[in-house]
């Protein structure tokens, strides 16, 4: 029998399903990776490659997602095979992908949880660089240890416990509710720390560290590599997640210009954190009478949890500016790490047939074990750095060419797809659609992946033994493959997919 619409749980409304998308994109990427990767690259010319990414690639693969879940609706794999049979392992290997962030994501999320308690008494006293790591973290030899730190698995099983519990609630009671409270809260708390900052001594000094344009940046592929990585991870794009969120909007549905919503809102946040960031670190570096290109850490775990807290130290009020500081990052990693586990959730109840509660549990228990064996280790820093490098480098990147051609060019869906899209929204998808996601975007991401992995092949990352970089890089790009090859083959046991009408009443009107 063909499912019917009233069986799928759904966003209660248009601004239900957009808040949840904003959680989902807006999460630690916005807070911790784009203002350093801004600064980095380019700084105020960096605006030019990241718009460019984000108006070629990011929305029209945002785009797609929407388009495929919406119409297909039902989680990744699922979504896929309903579009064409075999595509089914493209949809888990977007999951597996989602599963290896949301394990080390949650570890982050973790220790943002602790730092928040940490910074009522300002814990990390004034060698932070020295708590983080060591007394925090206790991060010592060998490179791989069982030996856990109970100062992180404690905070992450509560995470997890969270994450659990708001999943099991599901869609509309559990994410969406979830969403509807933290974003708003989010962005007062963050317009605060924002406001805060920019009125500090030397607040411009950092602004202008940032958005002064070196244009000769512009001229390094390694910037527009920089660019299209930071869209992707950002906007949650090409992981699976984007399909599954939009399976759960209604019908009649304006998917277009939800969309654009979500991306501007993510960009505007992403700009606000850079603005937020570098205000604090110029008047650090006011307070060590240096110059914010003198300072180091300005990006990743180093920046959140080493610099940030030496900032909070000096300044009058940092408790507060701290615990802020903290407990945003709690929120808007939270709200993304749900979206990843719904994700994950969804899809193993509809391949196994179970009950929502059931595919919860099961999902995140198996979550939370491999999460804290990993990353509350002694050795789970580096483990989460290089896993982290290789999901969002090649695995991703990966993801979005094979997702783009397989639609484009394989299946051949983008006349459906975007009739699709068209129909229930205002804002139309042009021809041009094809041509980005079709040619640009795939050439464009092939050539980043060849570049990628050259670098990663010759030059290593980061130092770290050879053997290591195969067992946790190459083996999280293998550990994908394998679980999408292993998910694929078991047979479907949930409902079937061969009947699917993709919303008859849809193509009725259409008639
Ligand atoms: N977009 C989130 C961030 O910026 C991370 C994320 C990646 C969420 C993939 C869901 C899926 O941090």
């Amino acid at each position: 029998m063909a499912e019917t619409t009233t069986e799928r749980e759904t966003w209660s409304s248009s601004t239900g399903f957009i808040l949840a998308a904003v959680g989902s994109a807006v999460g630690l990427g916005n807070i911790w990776r784009f203002p350093g990767v801004a600064y980095e690259s380019g700084g105020g010319a960096f605006l030019i490659p990241y718009l460019i990414a984000l108006l070629t690639a990011g929305i029209p693969i945002l785009f797609l997602d929407y388009a495929i879940g919406h119409r297909y609706r039902a989680a990744a794999p699922l979504a896929y095979r309903r579009m064409a049979k075999p595509a089914e392992a493209l949809g888990w290997f977007q999951i597996a992908l989602s599963f290896v962030i949301a394990v080390y994501y949650a570890a982050v999320i973790a220790w943002s949880l602790s730092y928040f308690v940490f910074a009522f008494d300002l814990r990390w006293g004034d060698d932070p660089a020295g708590f983080f790591v060591g007394e925090y973290l206790r991060t010592g030899d060998p490179e791989v240890s069982t030996t856990i730190v109970s100062a992180v698995a404690i905070p992450l099983v509560l995470v997890w416990v969270a994450v659990l519990a708001i999943i099991a609630l599901g869609v509309t009671k559990g994410v969406q509710r979830v969403n509807v409270i933290f974003i708003p809260l989010l962005v007062v708390a963050f317009a605060g720390l924002v406001i805060r900052a920019v009125t500090l001594p030397g607040a411009m000094d950092g602004l202008n560290a940032l958005f002064t344009p070196d244009w000769g940046a512009l001229t390094d592929p390694g910037v527009w590599i920089a660019a299209y990585s930071q869209i992707f991870f950002s906007l949650s794009i090409a992981f699976g997640i984007m399909v599954t969120y939009a399976s759960y909007q209604r019908r009649k549905a304006n998917m277009t210009s939800s969309g654009l919503v979500v991306a501007f809102a993510n960009s505007s946040f992403e700009i606000l954190a850079g603005i937020g960031v570098f205000a604090t670190l110029g008047f650090f570096a006011h307070q060590q009478a240096t110059t914010v290109d003198e300072l180091e850490g300005l990006t990743g775990p180093i920046l959140s949890f080493v610099t940030f807290p030496a900032v909070i130290s000096e300044m009058p009020g940092g408790t507060i500016f701290g615990a802020v500081f903290f407990a945003a990052l709690v929120l808007a990693g939270f709200t993304s790490i749900i979206s990843i586990l719904l994700g994950v959730a969804a899809s193993v109840q509809e391949k196994f047939g179970l009950g929502q509660k059931a595919s919860a549990i099961a999902v995140c228990v198996v979550c939370a074990i491999i999460s804290i064996a990993l990353f509350s280790t002694t050795s789970g820093l580096i483990a989460l750095d290089t896993v982290d490098q290789w999901a969002n480098n090649v695995g991703i990147v990966l993801s979005a060419i094979v997702m783009t051609v397989l639609v484009v060019w394989v299946f051949r869906k983008v006349p459906v797809l975007r009739a699709h899209l068209n129909r229930v929204s205002t804002f139309k998808v042009g021809r041009s659609w094809w041509v980005l996601i079709g040619v640009l975007a795939p050439l464009l991401l092939t050539y980043m992946l060849f570049e990628r992995v050259q670098t990663l092949v010759t030059e290593g990352y980061e130092g770290y033994p050879g053997w290591y970089l195969n067992l946790f890089g190459w083996g999280t790009i293998a550990f994908v493959v394998v679980a999408a090859a292993i998910l694929t083959a078991i047979p479907w046991r949930g409902r079937d997919s061969e009947d699917f009408h993709p919303w008859p009443e849809l193509e009725e009107e259409q008639r």
